[in-house]
C-alpha cells in the first residue's frame, strides 16, 4: 500500500485511561499456521489475530490447497487436500517467517520449493541455520534464481547443534522433525515462548516432544499428526508495546488477557525507570505516572532476555525521561530505523554501530515520519502519543503487520489517532 492510504494521524498530549484486551500472538499463531499443514483434515486456532501478517500465510495455504475460513477470530484450516507443495516469491517476498513451511512442506510432501523469503528491513536476516537443520534431517536442498528447493521421501532423526540460537530455525528443526523417521535431538535451541506454544500445539496434534523451553529439545517422529485446536496466547510484544504507551503519557491503563510470565525482562527495564504495575484477577493493572529514570545500559538478549522487538518502543519511552540512557542491540544489526524518525520528532538520540545513546527529556513535537518495519513504525505512534501537536505517519501498514488493531485500542484509551478516511 502507498500514498495518503498508508497514513496516520496522531494528536499527541491525552492522557490515556481505561482498559484494553491484548490480542492474540502474531509470532506464535504463524508457525502454529504452517503446523496445520501436518495434519490432512481441520484444525482450528482460536483467538487468532485477523492482521495482515496471518492473511498473507492464510493465502499461502490456501494457495498450497487449503480451504480456509474464519468464525470470528478463530480461524479453520482444512488441510486435507493441501497438497502442492511450491511456495511462489509473491507470498515469501513478503513475509520472512513463511521460510518455516518449507520443513512443513517437506514433512508432508517429501519435497517443497520457496521463493527466497523478505519480509521486515532489519538487517542481513540470512536462512541458513534453517537450511542447516533441514539439510541434518536428510533433505536436498538446491538454491537457484531466487528459489530454495528441497528433497528428501522422508526426513530422518538426527542431532543438530545449533551454532547461533534462532526462534525461526529452532521451529523449522521442531516441523522437520515431527514426522520425521526417529528420534531428533536440537542442541542450542532458542527458548522463546512461541517455541513451546508451537510445542504444546503440535502435542496437542499427537507429536511427541520434550524439552522446549531449555535449549535441548527431543522430538520422537511418529506416522502422521491428528487435528489441531487451540487458543492462540496473547501477544507479549503488543502488550510490551502498550505498557510504554502507558508510560510515554505517563497514563495509568488495564490489560486485560496480558501474557503470563512471559515478559519479565521487559517489566524488569519498566520498573527501572519507575513503572508501576500490579496483577489482578487475569488483568494487569499498569501505572506510568511515576516513569522517570533513565536506564544506564538496555541489552536486547534471546529469551528470557530483553526482547529486540520492544527495544524501538523502550527507546521511545526514553527519550522522554531526563538523562542519558544506552542501548545496546545484540539480536539484529540494523534496527534503528526508529531513532532517525524520532530525532525528526526533536529527540536526541545518536546511534553508533550497536549501540543508540538517547538524552532524554528533550521537548518533542509534531513532525511527518516514516515507519520503516513494524516495531519501529509503533514505537513511532508511541512517540507521537506525548508530543505536542500532530504527528503524520506514513508506512502505517508495516504496523498492521503485528498490530490487529492499536489506533482503536489508543483511542479507547483515550488518544486521537485517526486513519486518513476518517
Ligand atoms: C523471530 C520473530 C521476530 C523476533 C526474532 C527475535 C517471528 C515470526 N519473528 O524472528 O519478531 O524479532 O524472532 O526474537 O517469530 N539468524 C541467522 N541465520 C538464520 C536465522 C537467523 O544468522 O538462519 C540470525 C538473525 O539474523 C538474527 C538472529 O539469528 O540476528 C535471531 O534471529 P531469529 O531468532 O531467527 O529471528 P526470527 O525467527 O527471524
Amino acid at each position: 500500500m502507498n500514498g495518503l492510504d498508508d497514513r496516520i494521524y496522531i494528536e499527541g498530549g491525552h492522557q490515556l485511561k481505561g482498559s484494553i484486551r491484548i490480542q492474540g500472538s502474531k509470532n506464535a499463531a504463524l508457525p502454529m499456521m504452517a503446523a496445520s499443514l501436518l495434519h490432512r483434515g481441520v484444525s482450528v486456532l482460536k483467538g487468532c489475530p485477523r492482521i495482515a501478517d496471518v492473511f498473507c500465510m492464510e493465502e499461502i495455504l490456501q494457495n498450497l490447497g487449503a480451504v480456509t475460513w474464519w468464525e470470528n477470530h478463530d480461524l479453520y484450516m482444512d488441510c486435507e487436500n493441501a497438497d502442492k507443495w511450491s511456495v511462489p516469491f509473491l507470498f515469501t517476498g513478503k513475509m520472512r517467517s513463511s521460510v518455516i513451511l518449507l520443513g512443513a512442506l517437506l514433512a508432508r510432501n517429501g519435497k517443497g520449493s520457496l521463493g527466497y523469503p523478505g519480509g521486515c528491513v532489519i538487517g542481513k536476516r540470512p536462512i541458513d541455520l534453517h537450511l542447516l537443520v533441514l539439510r541434518k534431517l536428510g533433505a536436498v536442498i538446491t538454491e537457484e534464481a531466487g528459489l530454495l528447493m528441497a528433497e528428501c521421501p522422508r526426513l530422518q532423526g538426527t542431532v543438530v547443534s545449533f551454532p547461533k540460537r534462532s526462534v525461526g530455525a529452532t521451529q523449522q528443526g521442531i516441523l522437520g522433525a515431527v514426522l520425521a523417521e526417529g528420534k531428533t535431538v536440537l542442541e542450542n535451541c532458542a527458548r522463546e515462548p512461541e517455541i513451546q506454544w508451537l510445542c504444546r500445539y503440535l502435542r496437542a496434534m499427537g507429536a511427541k516432544i520434550e524439552g522446549d523451553g531449555t535449549d535441548r529439545i527431543c522430538i520422537y517422529g511418529v506416522e502422521h499428526l491428528k487435528a489441531g485446536s487451540m487458543q492462540v496466547p496473547p501477544d507479549r510484544i503488543v502488550a510490551g508495546t502498550y505498557i510504554c504507551a502507558a508510560a510515554i503519557t505517563r497514563s495509568q491503563i488495564t490489560l486485560e488477557n496480558p501474557p503470563e510470565g512471559e515478559l519479565e525482562a521487559f517489566l524488569e527495564v519498566y520498573r527501572k525507570m519507575g513503572g508501576q504495575y500490579k496483577g489482578n484477577s487475569g488483568k494487569l493493572l499498569v501505572n506510568g505516572e511515576h516513569v522517570q529514570k533513565p536506564v544506564e545500559l538496555l541489552e536486547t538478549a534471546v529469551y528470557p532476555g530483553f526482547p529486540t522487538d520492544l527495544q524501538s518502543p523502550v527507546m521511545a519511552v526514553l527519550a522522554t525521561v531526563k538523562g542519558r540512557s544506552c542501548i545496546r542491540e545484540n539480536v539484529f544489526e540494523d534496527r534503528y530505523k526508529a531513532a532517525q524518525q524520532l530525532v525528526k520528532m526533536g529527540a536526541d538520540i545518536r546511534v553508533q554501530g550497536k549501540e543508540a545513546v538517547i538524552h532524554g527529556g528533550k521537548e518533542l513535537h509534531g513532525a511527518i515520519v516514516t515507519a520503516w518495519e513494524l516495531r519501529g513504525g509503533a514505537a513511532l505512534i508511541l512517540g507521537a502519543l506525548c508530543v505536542k501537536g500532530v504527528t503524520v505517519l506514513d508506512g502505517y501498514s508495516y504496523v498492521q503487520r503485528g498490530y490487529e488493531h492499536i489506533c482503536q485500542d489508543l483511542n479507547t484509551l483515550g488518544a486521537a489517532v485517526k486513519r486518513m478516511q476518517e
